[in-house]
C-alpha cells in the first residue's frame, strides 16, 4: 500500500517545551485521517509540521516517498485549509481561485478554465463573480476548499475548518468535505477536537494527548477496543462510565455508593486484590427486570429528547444510561441494568491501560 505521508520518530520542541513526542504515523494515499485530542495536545503543531510551517526537531518526514525535513512549504505540494479561510476580500470568487495559479505563471485563460472546473465540483459555478462578503459561511468554506483543490496538491491539510460554522452547517459541510475527498481521490489530514466529527469523517483516527499518539486505527476499532482509559473516555458520546472495582474471590466487585458493593463473578479469575476500573458505555446498558439485572442503581435524573432517554444514577460515581425506549422511572426508584459481556471494558486503576480478560459475568 502506498504511503503518501510517513512520519517516523518525529519530535518537536518549542524551546524547552516538548510539543510532539516520538510520532510514528503512516498516511495511505487516498485515506482520510483525523487528528483528534483535547486543546493543546499538539494537533495543529503536527499538521503545521507536515506543511512545513514548523520545522521538526528530530525524526523523519516523507511525502510521496521523498524526505521533506527542511523543505520549504511551497515545495511540499500540500494544501492547507484553515478555520479562518483568509479569502482575499477585494477579489471575486474567481480571482480568489485563480490567484495561486496566476502567481505561478499560469496563463489567464487556462487559470479561468481551471477555476470553472473546480467551481463545478464544489457547487460554486453561480457565485464566481461574487465577493467573499457576499457569501454565506458555508460558501466561503467552499471557496477556501476550491482554492486548495485547484492546485492538485499531494494532500489536503485541514485545521478545524468548520469551527466557525453553526451546528447544522457543520454537519452538512462534514458530509460535503468527505464526499469531495472521495470524488477527488484525495489524501486528507483533518484536525478537529470534535471526536464525533473525527469518527464520522475519517477512515483512520489518531487520538493525541500531550504530544503523544495514544492510539490510532479505524474509528470502530477505537470505539470497541480503546487501549487505555483516556481513549475510552475520549471516544464515544456520551462518554463511557467508569466504576472502580477490585477482584475478590473470582468476582469483580464494583464500588458504587450508596448500597452494597455489586459483584459480578468472573469466568476465570483475575489476580486477587487487583485494583481496576470498569468501563461501560451508556448505550450498552439496558434496562431489564430485577431478576436479569447485573447492576442495580437508584435513579437520579431522567431527561428525554423524544427518541432517546438519558438516565443518570444517583450513585457515586454517577452512571449514565442511554435508552432508546421511552421510559420514565421516578427519581429514587431502582433501575435494573444489564449489558453484554463483551461490552464491559477493564482498565488498570493505576496505569489506565486496558486489561484483557475472559468475558462472562454473572450477577451473584
Ligand atoms: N509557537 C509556539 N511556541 C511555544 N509553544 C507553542 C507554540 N505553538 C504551540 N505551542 C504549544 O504547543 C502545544 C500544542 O499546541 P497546538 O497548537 O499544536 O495544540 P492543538 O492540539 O492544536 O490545540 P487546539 O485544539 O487548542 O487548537 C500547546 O501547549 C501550545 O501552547
Ligand atoms: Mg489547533
Amino acid at each position: 500500500m502506498m504511503q503518501q505521508i510517513q512520519l517516523t520518530g518525529v519530535n518537536k520542541y518549542y524551546g524547552a517545551y516538548h510539543a510532539l513526542r516520538n510520532i510514528d504515523l503512516n498516511i495511505r494515499k487516498g485515506s482520510f485521517v483525523a487528528l483528534v485530542g483535547p486543546s493543546g495536545c499538539g494537533k495543529s503543531t503536527l499538521l503545521r509540521s507536515l506543511a512545513g510551517l514548523e520545522s521538526i526537531s528530530s525524526g523523519d518526514l516523507l511525502i510521496a516517498g521523498e524526505r521533506m525535513n527542511g523543505v520549504p512549504p511551497r515545495k511540499r505540494d500540500l494544501a492547507m485549509v484553515f478555520q479562518s479561510y483568509a479569502l482575499y476580500p477585494h477579489m471575486t470568487v474567481e480571482e480568489n481561485l485563480t490567484y495561486s495559479l496566476r502567481i505561478r505563471g499560469v496563463k489567464k485563460a487556462e487559470a479561468k478554465r481551471a477555476a470553472a472546473e473546480v467551481a463545478a465540483t464544489t457547487g460554486l459555478s453561480h457565485l464566481l463573480t461574487r465577493y467573499p462578503r457576499e457569501l454565506s459561511g458555508g460558501q466561503r468554506q467552499r471557496v477556501a476548499m476550491s482554492r486548495a483543490i485547484i492546485r492538485h496538491p499531494k494532500a489536503f491539510l485541514f485545521d478545524e475548518p468548520l469551527s466557525n460554522l453553526d451546528a447544522a452547517l457543520r454537519v452538512h459541510m462534514r458530509k460535503e468535505i468527505r464526499a469531495l475527498h472521495d470524488r477527488l481521490g484525495a489524501t486528507s489530514v483533518y484536525v478537529t477536537h470534535d471526536q464525533v466529527e473525527a469518527m464520522t469523517m475519517a477512515d483512520h483516527v489518531v487520538v493525541m494527548r500531550q504530544g503523544v499518539i495514544e492510539q490510532q486505527g479505524a474509528p470502530l476499532e477505537l470505539y470497541d477496543r480503546p487501549v487505555n482509559r483516556f481513549v475510552a473516555g475520549f471516544i464515544g458520546s456520551p462518554a463511557m462510565n467508569f466504576i472502580p472495582a477490585s477482584v475478590e474471590e473470582a468476582a469483580l466487585v464494583l464500588e458504587l455508593a450508596p448500597g452494597v458493593p455489586q459483584r459480578l463473578s468472573l469466568a476465570r479469575s483475575l489476580p486477587e486484590g487487583e485494583a481496576l476500573m470498569v468501563g461501560l458505555r451508556p448505550e450498552h446498558l439496558r434496562l431489564v427486570s430485577e431478576s436479569e439485572a447485573k447492576l442495580r442503581l437508584p435513579v437520579g435524573m431522567v431527561e428525554s429528547t423524544g427518541a432517546t432517554t438519558y438516565l443518570t444514577s444517583a450513585s457515586q460515581p454517577e452512571v449514565n444510561v442511554v435508552a432508546s425506549t421511552r421510559v420514565t422511572p421516578a427519581a429514587g426508584t431502582m433501575m435494573f441494568l444489564s449489558f453484554e459481556d463483551q461490552h464491559l471494558h477493564l482498565f488498570d486503576a493505576e496505569t489506565g491501560m486496558r486489561r484483557d480478560f475472559d468475558e462472562a459475568f454473572i450477577r451473584e
